[in-house]
């Protein structure tokens, strides 16, 4: 694996870009919205429950567990940016926030370290397969939206795809213990899937149209073939296994063309799919 490295890019969130950005995919669009809500919250936590145990760890897994926050301090802050766009249009939806905010609080104070660094890994896993499927679905998520919100999910996924093994190395050095992540992956499911929920049903009464969470899953599997959803599942499934590696993912190869353009010093903050 490669250095994560920390970009700061310039996204901008001006006033015009519609409450749903992509008016061809309404699903992925409220999906977007949902994740502008919860990732903060999550990320906040995973930065809290990793900077945490960053002095007992060493070398390389340290120094990546270190990049690692400060790369999601960057994806929270855009994201904040955007929700900032959203309450703007519908003040309503702080509250909503605030109960996100408060189930991620309920982690801290209630859980033990080790199920809060158990779900920092977990999740973390996933998004390996799951921004590798959204990345190569990206024509059927963005197709028709706004570039601005477009460029600003892709690089948030290209990111999370760079930064996969970060948590679960931490993990592997502070607890280590295959099982008990194991034994706790569907209440960490349950948990992430209820937030989402939440977010659902504040984005429900801000539109006239029905949002559900059922309907943003509809929206982000919206056109993917047999073979990428199989795909999708069974290695999903695969990070359940013990050894299972991130490293072994396949990059998308719109992903290691966004690196080099990046590493050029391309303009990153439009993408017109
Ligand atoms: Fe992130
Ligand atoms: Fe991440």
């Amino acid at each position: 694996m490669t250095d994560v490295k920390v970009r700061r890019i310039d996204f901008q969130f001006d006033d015009d870009i519609p409450f749903r950005f992509n008016p061809r995919n309404i699903g992925a669009s409220d999906w977007v919205n949902a994740a502008t809500l919860v990732a903060p919250e999550f990320e906040g936590h995973f930065i809290k429950v990793i900077r945490g145990v960053i002095p007992q760890l060493s070398g390389t897994v340290r120094h990546e567990a270190d990049l690692f926050c400060k790369q999601e301090a960057q994806h929270a802050k855009h994201h904040i940016a955007h929700q900032a766009l959203l309450l703007n249009k519908y003040p309503q939806l702080e509250d909503t926030r605030d109960k996100i905010h408060a189930s991620y609080t309920r982690l801290l104070d209630e859980e033990s370290l080790e199920f809060n660094l158990a779900y920092a890994a977990s999740i973390e896993l996933c998004f390996g397969p799951a921004t590798r499927f959204f990345i190569e679905q990206r024509e059927h998520l963005f197709s028709g939206g706004d570039p601005r919100i477009t460029a600003f999910m892709l690089w948030h996924f290209v990111e999370e795809f760079e930064h996969r093994n970060c948590a679960i190395d931490v993990y592997n050095a502070i607890v280590g213990r295959h099982a008990y992540r194991v034994r706790h992956f569907w209440r960490t499911l349950r948990h992430l899937q209820n937030a989402f929920e939440i977010a659902a049903e504040g984005l429900d009464a801000c539109t006239p149209e029905r949002v559900s969470f059922r309907g943003m899953l509809a929206g982000l599997i919206t056109g993917a073939s047999f073979s990428g959803m199989t795909r999708l599942l069974l290695t999903l499934a695969g990070t359940l296994l013990p050894f299972h590696n991130p490293d072994n993912l396949r990059q998308p190869e719109w992903a290691t063309q966004w690196f080099a353009d990046e590493a050029m010093g391309k303009d990153m903050r439009l993408v017109e799919l």
